[in-house]
């Protein structure tokens, strides 16, 4: 088949090379039943890749489903993927039938591939050689006819030195590999998938496609993106939406361009190793320190400020219960971030005034308060309530801002129960 029509009917756009070469690939290997790894950063099409190979398959009338390994809690996986048998754990009332049941005929993908428990791989292993599984809690074997498609965007092999992952299934999976190259990679492609998505964007919200002026486009091409052709696409859509004209220009894209996340980028600058689930669980603690030493700087600046105002006005200040300021907040601390520095040595100077060294607060009640809220816990069970608020509940991209998996995001929420309103 012409992979421009391949291109065509899947929307797919890009002519880079590494591109053309994933795609033909696929385009061999679709009406095949072999098993395939799908490999690539996020966002740069690994699902869009999973239905080609679907529907250019015997198996297009069948089913096809779409799994994420790592947005499902561990103890629900093999129930979910195999099915389980009535009373074969506490909660299963009922038996219930799993995707390799449910799906036969069809096709399932895997999604992040990397986060599937050890015990479900071995499981998965036996299916992809036999076509057998057993449900939990069951002593019979069934066969199923599935295609399996799986994709991942982490190192296996780094995983099975890890012992993460086992060795046997990632032989039996990387027959075929798909490699989707990252967006940087094809720096050529962006001007095109831009476009694309100008002309998409203008249509749904009747406005004229936004255009990139020399500086603009440079810039586009220049950046990392980290989130790939998803990324992309929201750029796009933001502007579409919000800019002030339908020509941008360099300065302008920029406000359109994220910094990296602190959690992503804070282990990088501290020279410590990324990619790991501990990593991961140290990533949100750096975030969390750093936020809650903002959080006390500011708290500081509060407190000085309206000492000082208190002594501006001359408002002699009750003595209920007073908080000696020189004691706990005026404390000298080695500051870690640069700006710290500043902000410690200016409330130290105003709070060192005699007239200013008792703040008061309407009760006893206060000050516990504050004192409560910088718990580790509390700071981090905010954190996820801000990220989840921010992408509407997408656990997904919650996880990817605070820098841990989405298994880890859905332990936690679950942990603080969050998940009941
Ligand atoms: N070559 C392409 N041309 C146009 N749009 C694309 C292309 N590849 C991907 N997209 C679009 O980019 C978005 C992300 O694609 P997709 O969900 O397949 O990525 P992914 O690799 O599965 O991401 P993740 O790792 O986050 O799951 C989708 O909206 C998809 O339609
Ligand atoms: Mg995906």
């Amino acid at each position: 088949m012409e992979l421009t029509s391949v291109k065509q009917r899947f929307g797919i756009i890009g002519n880079a090379a590494a591109l053309n070469h994933a795609l033909s690939t696929a385009v061999q290997v679709a009406p095949t039943d072999i098993t395939v790894l799908i490999t690539g950063e996020s966002g740069v099409g690994k699902e869009v890749f999973s239905k080609i190979l679907h529907q250019l398959s015997r198996r297009k009338h069948g089913r096809f489903i779409a799994v994420n390994c790592g947005a499902i809690p561990e103890g629900t996986i093999d129930s979910e993927l195999f099915g389980h048998e009535k009373g074969s754990f506490t909660g299963a009332f009922e038996a219930r039938q799993g995707y390799f049941e449910t799906v036969n005929g069809g096709t399932i993908f895997l999604d992040e591939l990397a986060e599937m428990p050890l015990g479900t791989q071995a499981r998965l292993l036996r299916v992809l050689e036999s076509g057998e599984f057993i449900k939990v809690g069951s002593s019979k074997v069934q066969k199923t006819d599935v295609r399996v498609i799986t994709a991942t965007n982490v190192d296996l092999l780094e995983q099975i030195r890890k012992g993460r992952f086992r060795e046997d299934l990632y032989y039996r999976l990387c027959t075929v590999a798909i490699q989707i190259p990252a967006l940087r990679e094809r720096p050529g492609d962006i001007p095109l998938l831009f476009r694309r998505f100008a002309v998409d964007f203008a249509e749904r919200y009747s406005s004229q496609p936004v255009q990139l002026d020399a500086e603009a486009q440079e810039i586009l091409a220049g950046y990392r993106w980290p989130g790939n052709i998803r990324q992309l696409k929201n750029v796009a859509e933001q502007m579409s939406v919000l800019a002030p004209c339908q020509l941008i220009q360099g300065d302008e894209v920029r406000r359109y361009l994220p910094a990296e996340s602190a959690a992503r980028s804070l282990p990088v600058a501290l020279g410590l190793p990324v990619g790991s689930e501990d990593m991961s669980e140290r990533d949100i603690l750096y975030k969390v320190l750093f936020d809650m030493k903002k959080d006390i700087n500011e708290l500081k600046q509060v407190v000085a400020r309206l000492m000082q105002s208190a002594a501006e006005s001359g408002v002699e200040m009750p003595n209920r219960t007073a908080f000696d300021l020189s004691s706990e907040w005026a404390r000298p601390e080695t500051p870690v971030g640069s700006t710290e520095t500043d902000v410690l040595q200016g409330s130290a100077e105003i709070l060192s005034h005699p007239m200013q060294r008792r703040v008061v607060f309407e009760d006893q009640q206060a000050v516990e308060d504050i004192e409560e809220n910088f718990s580790l816990e509390e700071v981090e069970r905010r954190m996820i309530d801000k990220a989840l608020r921010k992408h509407s509940g997408k656990r997904k991209y919650a996880a990817q801002e605070l820098g841990i998996s989405e298994r880890t995001l859905y332990r936690k929420i679950k942990e603080y129960g969050m998940d009941e309103g």
